[in-house]
């Protein structure tokens, strides 16, 4: 595995950021908790995307709708029919695999023996099967490429099927078919549903978008992808309505704006690229991730798709209600647009991924010289307005009032930002585990503040020290973490 994932992975976990869910009961698969320090992390992600979408945008408005939904809801989209993943089962080990990463395991096993040709000769011939969903075929190529179970190490496999991905419970005391409801996979569909509601309390007029941020739930068979593919996880998702025949236009506005704020939250440009989809979904005419390289590879961060007037007829035809906009703008004629179902450019973002490319893309290793002594350093080197942490007030020693002090200092502005006291330890170790969770800021109070009303500054990246008044402090935090 990966030697710099691994390394971030028990970072994570070493300083609250990722524990692994249940753990006292050794975890649950591909499930994870957020701790003290993750939940600030992701908590300032969210609101940022938040903030930027509905507050900067002044025809975006947000939802926040329920994980339930009516079944027939996942009919309509397509998801009860089409959601699934080809999967199949070694009978000697009884593990089951996802038939399409075995075979993409096998081409990237090709690719860095260096037969680039071979590697993708063997995907196109697996993106044929699967499109003409000829799942024996699957099956076939997998035997031919001599694919075995990594656990039994026997080529002893099922036929493949299709498993869907929705997990489903039952509402009600009957367990039987028409009480079966299902976890959202996609936070998408509320917003469908909700599109008339909020375009006509809101008078909102096409073009328009409608944000929300929430959990969605996929049944996916997958190991060691730590938080990048999870059966619980959160979405951000941003459905924006336009008018037919001007979704190319929004479609590539979209596409755009969503990747220069990757790089504005502190993403270098050169880490992330644009992967253009070749094979569309059922919904969608247009769709390219937005991918980081992670430790592991380029990989998709967040999907822009444009989604047509699909899922909007779908829920007209299922629910029977019109789902339709009426517009009087003037057209060329000088005539109203009229009635129209309107089309729909999606920006679909994953809360724990935004999260793993931040960490990962924060994580930083260096070397300093401190005199004759040459030691490295492990820091988180996080955008300010995501760090957890904003300041860290740290009273120089634990006598002659200096903690009295601080604790002032830190009660008038515990208002403005997320800080931690901290009296125990040399500074040096304090200045360390700030370092370590990304704190931008260290307040040092010593003797000349009880003086002067100053205090030091420690910068997270620089490490330099700058002395100023106490009444400055505000106003220098507030520059340096805001967005
Ligand atoms: N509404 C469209 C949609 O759901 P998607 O490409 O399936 O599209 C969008 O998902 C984003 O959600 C992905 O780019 C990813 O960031 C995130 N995502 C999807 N499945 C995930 C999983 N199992 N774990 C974590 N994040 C996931």
């Amino acid at each position: 595995e990966n030697t710099q994932l691994k390394d971030i992975i028990s970072h994570a976990k070493e300083y609250g950021f990722i524990f692994p869910s249940s753990e006292i009961y050794d975890g649950l698969q591909a499930v994870y908790d957020y701790g003290q320090m993750g939940v600030e992390l992701k908590n300032n992600i969210k609101n940022l995307w938040w903030k930027c979408m509905t507050q900067l945008n002044q025809n975006v408005v947000g939802l926040d709708a329920a994980i339930f939904m009516h079944p027939l809801v996942w009919k309509a989209s397509g998801h009860v029919d089409s959601f699934s993943d080809p999967m199949i089962d070694n009978k000697d080990s009884k593990k089951r695999y996802r038939a399409d990463v075995l075979l993409e395991e096998k081409a990237a096993q090709y690719e860095n023996e260096g037969d680039v040709e071979k590697a993708n000769a063997l995907l196109a011939e697996m993106g044929k099967l699967l499109e003409a969903e000829d799942l024996d075929g699957v099956r076939e190529l997998i035997i031919r490429e001599g694919i075995k179970c990594p656990i039994s190490g026997t080529a002893n496999w099922t036929e493949v099927r299709q498993f869907n991905l929705m997990f489903s419970t039952e509402v009600g005391s009957v367990a039987d078919e028409t009480n079966t409801i299902y976890l959202r996979p996609e936070t998408a569909q509320g917003i469908f549903v909700n599109f008339l509601n909020v375009q006509k309390t809101g008078r909102m007029k096409v073009p328009f978008g409608i944000a929300q941020i929430g959990k969605a739930f996929r049944n996916e068979i997958v190991a060691r992808q730590f938080i990048f593919r999870m059966r619980e996880f959160e979405q951000m998702e941003m459905q924006f309505f336009v008018r037919p025949g001007t979704e190319m236009e929004w479609y590539n506005q979209w596409k755009e704006t969503r990747k220069k704020w990757h790089e504005a939250i502190g993403i270098p440009a050169e880490s992330l690229r644009y992967h253009d989809h070749e094979k569309l979904a059922h919904y969608a005419n247009a769709a390219v991730d937005i991918e980081y390289k992670f430790p592991f590879g380029f990989k998709e961060v967040e999907g822009i798709h444009s989604r047509t007037d699909f899922d909007l007829t779908q829920h007209q035809e299922l629910s029977r209600k019109k789902l339709q906009y009426f517009d009087n703008d003037l057209n060329e004629e000088g005539k109203p647009y009229g009635n129209y179902i309107p089309y729909v450019i999606e920006t679909s973002a994953g809360a724990d991924r935004l999260f793993l490319m931040t960490l990962c893309n924060a994580y930083t290793e260096e070397e300093i010289t401190e005199g004759d002594n040459t030691k490295s350093r492990t820091f988180l080197k996080l955008h300010p307005s995501l760090a957890p942490v904003k300041a860290a007030i740290l009273p120089l020693t634990k006598k002659d009032g200096l903690p009295e002090k601080a604790e002032k200092i830190f009660n008038d502005l515990k208002f403005d930002f997320n800080m931690i006291f901290e009296e125990r330890d040399s500074i040096g170790k304090r200045y360390t585990r700030q370092d370590l969770i990304g704190t931008p800021f260290c307040i040092a109070v010593d003797h000349q503040t009880l003086e002067d009303d100053t205090v030091t500054v420690r910068d997270r990246d620089s490490r330099e020290q700058v002395r100023m008044p106490i009444s400055e402090l505000k106003n220098y935090i507030e520059k340096a973490v805001s967005f």
